[in-house]
């Protein structure tokens, strides 16, 4: 009777312990497998809301610069990529915002605002685009492109969608 009864006291120690152990291996180790096979299986960077900038900090006809970096996820390789433009507000409604993509449509250098040349100027082969964008002088086939999609928030930052590739 004592035997059987010690018996099952062992058994149910032993039961006891494999499902407590086992729980302590899931918890413990569902998250670790999850950090080490997440990065293979995340999508690469995704589109987004990107914050440019304080409304009210840009001026009415004074090119606003901006800047962000995305990084891309590919597997384990991160890939970093920066982007910039400039946001144009041209007059005080905040429907009245034009913001332009700062990569010459030439070859993708980056333009730069010059309040003396009055124009956006590429310093790769002297191109030179109006405040809106359009191309005044030198080989870009075309105006600089524009982030279509933007929007202000209730605290009043410009956010401009961007959207991967
Ligand atoms: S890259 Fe801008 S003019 Fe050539």
């Amino acid at each position: 009777m004592s035997g059987s009864n010690e018996l099952s006291r062992r058994d149910f120690i032993k039961v006891t312990t494999g499902i407590v152990g086992g729980l302590i291996g899931a918890v413990i180790g569902l998250p670790a497998v999850y950090y080490l096979i997440d990065p293979a299986l995340r999508e690469g960077g995704k589109d987004a809301w990107i914050p440019i900038g304080k409304f009210d900090d840009m001026q009415i006809g004074v090119p606003y610069p901006f800047s962000f970096t995305r990084v891309q996820v590919n597997g384990w390789e991160r890939t970093a990529s920066s982007f910039g433009g400039y946001a144009v507000r041209k007059s005080d409604s905040p429907d009245d915002l034009l913001v332009l993509n700062s990569r010459c449509t030439h070859l993708a250098c980056t333009v730069n605002w010059s309040a003396e040349a009055d124009g956006f100027l590429c310093p790769c082969h002297d191109a030179k685009f109006d405040i809106a964008g359009e191309v005044v002088d030198g080989p870009p086939p075309r105006a600089l492109d524009v982030y279509e999609e933007h929007r202000i928030t209730e605290d009043g930052i410009v956010e401009i969608f961007f959207k991967e590739g």
